[in-house]
């Protein structure tokens, strides 16, 4: 009826398809479309039947979240589903990809839905801080339950066709969306089959209705982890109201959470990030359509802590690894490290019994660089020193087959270097892969140099296809987030000298919603690595040192910046250490203030984010979004602030800049003095998203 959605027939069977790539959103067309095509094929004597299914990669991924934070553009979503419930010609959706938030909801609102094999169907608002609105709440209850619908609804992932299929959310597996759609309709006339409207169908809600803890339990197991999150909340009230309420009213509940929301900062936070993830996968400065090397097996260098979780972040995506270690005892540590692992995951049901078999399978282990012959991708994760760096990529170019791209999963290190002792530095790049690197999902895509648009487009392609969130950062020590973190470390130390506790710190940093602070994050890495770092370059630190002296490296010895029970990773504040920290002071004659929980946060947020500045002023990273999306993905910022960037667009660069200033004068730190970029933003009352519109424009 318009050109995104299309109306046919086949004899007695309306056919209504919609086409709105990439993904089928539903924007003011597709939503117009669906209407106009539903009322006339209502209309239409001769239908008896009615398919709605989508061309290209997939059914409806949901609302347009682009249009989301705009003055709302009709037609609303509302009419069409009331009008297709209440149809009195059985209306079937017929789904293939993915039917997800808005376009669930669609299928909800139809009376029958069928699925090939491999979709997905899932309400995964929440992810956006949002909660489904357009029924979504109340019909998924009616047509699977109170307990599923808590999952998908309050924990946001989808289900296979295959689950939907056994709790009734489809009917049937069809081969093709349009022709199984149209075969099932004709069967729905034949057969004579009453109208299912969810709306009416309360039947599944008997259970919980009469013992609502099978809601409560449900929801207790899914918001324990949604800490400082405000949609998963939400969400659950909007599905108790199904339970509690008749359907118009739970109805009403949902859209007044759905509002509230869809306004608030933590989704546009949460928005931000989505599209802040997918525009990191773009390349600056590499033209469109530079196609990706075929990576079909990979080498990875050492079965160290990063050998092994790199090796199994591929074979978990199916990919053939051979792992190369110097001897055959590394080989056998190594790769009964990964066995554990997989067993354990396999012990939590977190992975089907026979993967372990499976991925292990895909990983061989071998003695020898000769060994990357056959590899594509080839990524070296030895020891952080970079004699032993050069070493290797002396025989990587040796060994190496011709157009194989050789990535360095170093930290620090500068890979201009690295590429320098090979024959094809257009090869050789970075790939810096977070621990636990088969858990974490944010893998820095380091540019060197020479390195070759191609190979870049390779390791971001990869790192997709396993999963990893990439980002592309140039050539610096510590790269982004490594060289911003560097700057919240100095502070959090100095603070120490100025009177504050490692807990209270640590407090402060996880209240704003990270997942650690800075000096439980030091005791988990092992105190004694930074300690011998210092003593190598005659540097010193004399609280951290003491701490070192005095055997506190951390976890590991049980004692650090906090002590730990045996078998316990929960950090408890130790009197030794404050002890400690006070004999030092008064050692070096520093009097100690009280350092106000304000302060801390400041000085831990503001002298990143001015690292921050300088990083997009020196082009070591391309937009401020991609510095977000490594923090969120890498560090576990919380998503609901969407990224350090973000967050000081939210707080205001003049105010930034102007409490930097104070504390470089006020702790005699020029270090911390505003960088020459957030100092133009601040003074031009600017953003950094205004320099990514900027950058968009040109
Ligand atoms: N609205 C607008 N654009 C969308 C979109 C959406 N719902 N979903 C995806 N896109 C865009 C992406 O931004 C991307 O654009 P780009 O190419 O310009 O970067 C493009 O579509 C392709 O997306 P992906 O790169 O993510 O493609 P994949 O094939 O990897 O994944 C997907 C496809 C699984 C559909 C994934 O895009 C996705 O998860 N999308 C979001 C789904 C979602 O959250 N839906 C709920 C929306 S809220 C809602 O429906 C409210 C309702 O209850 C009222
Ligand atoms: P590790 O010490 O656990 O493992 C290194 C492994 O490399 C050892 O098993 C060693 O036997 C092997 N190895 C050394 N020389 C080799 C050679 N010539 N050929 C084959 N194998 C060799 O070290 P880890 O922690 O895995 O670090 C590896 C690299 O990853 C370093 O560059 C480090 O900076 C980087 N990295 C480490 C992170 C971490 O949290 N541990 C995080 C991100 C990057």
């Amino acid at each position: 009826m318009n050109e995104v959605v299309k109306l046919e027939r086949h004899d007695a069977i309306a056919i209504v398809t919609i086409n709105s790539p990439p993904v089928n959103a539903l924007s003011a067309a597709v939503r117009g479309g669906i209407f106009e095509c539903m009322k006339a094929a209502i209309a239409d004597p001769e239908v008896k039947a009615i398919v709605l299914t989508c061309g290209g990669r997939t059914f409806i991924a949901g609302a347009d979240i682009t249009e989301f934070g705009k003055p709302p553009k009709p037609p609303g979503l509302q009419e069409a589903l009331v009008l297709m419930e209440n149809s009195p010609k059985p209306i079937i959706a017929a789904i293939h990809g993915t039917a997800l938030g808005g376009g669930l909801e669609v299928a909800l609102a139809c009376h029958y839905r069928v699925a090939t094999k491999e979709a997905k169907l899932g309400l995964p608002e929440v992810k956006l801080g949002l909660l489904p609105g357009a029924g979504g709440t109340q019909r998924l209850p009616r047509a699977v339950g109170p307990e599923l619908a808590v999952k998908m609804i309050v924990g946001g992932d989808p289900i296979s066709a295959a689950e939907a299929l056994k709790h009734g959310l489809i009917e049937e597996i069809v081969e093709g969306p349009a022709s199984g759609g149209e075969a099932f309709a004709r069967k729905v006339v034949a057969e004579k089959r009453p109208l299912r409207r969810l709306r009416d169908d309360d039947s599944k809600l008997k259970a919980a209705k009469a013992d609502r803890s099978i809601f409560t339990n449900a929801v207790a197991a899914l918001t324990k982890k949604a800490r400082g999150l405000e949609a998963p909340f939400a969400a659950a009230d909007a599905v108790g109201a199904a339970i509690d309420l008749p359907f118009d009213e739970g109805l009403k509940k949902e859209r007044e959470g759905f509002l509230k929301l869809v306004s608030s900062d933590q989704s546009k936070a949460q928005r931000y990030a989505f599209f802040s993830e997918r525009e990191a996968a773009k390349i600056a400065g590499v033209p469109e359509g530079t196609k990706a090397r075929p990576v079909e097996r990979v080498a990875i260098i050492g079965a160290g802590t990063m050998g092994g979780g790199i090796a199994m972040s591929f074979a978990n995506a199916g990919i053939p690894v051979t792992l190369i270690e110097t001897g055959e005892e590394q080989l056998k540590r190594g790769m009964g490290i990964m066995q554990k692992n997989y067993e354990a995951t396999a012990a939590r049901g977190g992975i089907p019994a026979d993967a372990p078999a499976k991925r292990m399978g895909l990983i061989t282990g071998v003695v020898g660089l000769e060994n990357v012959k056959d590899a594509d991708l080839v990524i070296e994760a030895v020891f952080e020193t970079m004699a032993v760096k050069k070493e290797v990529f002396t025989a990587l170019d040796k060994f190496a087959k011709k157009g194989a791209v050789l990535a360095s999963n170093t930290s620090y290190l500068n890979i201009d270097e690295i590429a320098k002792v090979t024959s094809r530095p257009q090869d050789v790049l970075g790939m810096h892969f977070f621990s636990p690197a088969n858990v974490m999902k944010l893998c820095e895509i380091v540019r060197a140099d020479k390195t070759a648009p191609d190979a870049l487009t390779t390791a971001v392609a990869i790192a997709r296809k396993i999963a990893k969130v990439p980002a592309v950062v140039g050539v610096c020590d510590g790269f982004v987030g490594n060289r911003m973190l560097a700057q919240r470390g100095k502070q959090a130390e100095k603070l120490l000298f100025e009177g504050a506790l490692p807990q209270q710190v640590d407090a402060v940093v996880t209240k704003f919603g990270m997942p650690m602070g800075p000096f439980a994050m030091g005791d988990l890495a092992g105190l004694d690595i930074g300690w011998r770092s210092r003593k190598d370059r005659g540097i010193k630190s004399e609280i951290a040192d003491a701490l070192c002296e005095a055997g506190r490296f951390g976890q590991k010895t049980g004692k650090g910046y906090y002590k730990y029970e045996a078998g316990s990773r929960a950090a408890l504040p130790d009197p030794e250490v404050e002890k400690l920290i006070d004999e030092t002071l008064q050692r070096l004659g520093r009097k100690k203030r009280v350092v106000s929980d304000d302060e801390i946060l400041e000085r831990m947020m503001y002298p990143m984010i001015n690292e921050g500045a300088r990083i997009l002023e020196e082009g070591i990273a391309a937009r401020p979004s991609d510095i977000d999306v490594i923090w969120l993905y890498g560090y576990g910022w919380p998503i609901y602030r969407g990224g350090p960037m973000f967050y000081a667009d939210q707080v205001g660069l003049k105010h930034i800049a102007d409490r930097l200033s104070y504390y470089a004068k006020e702790t005699n730190d020029p270090s911390l003095e505003p960088a020459p970029l957030l100092k133009r933003l601040a003074a031009e009352g600017k953003t950094f998203a205004s320099l990514a519109e900027k950058a968009k424009a040109a």
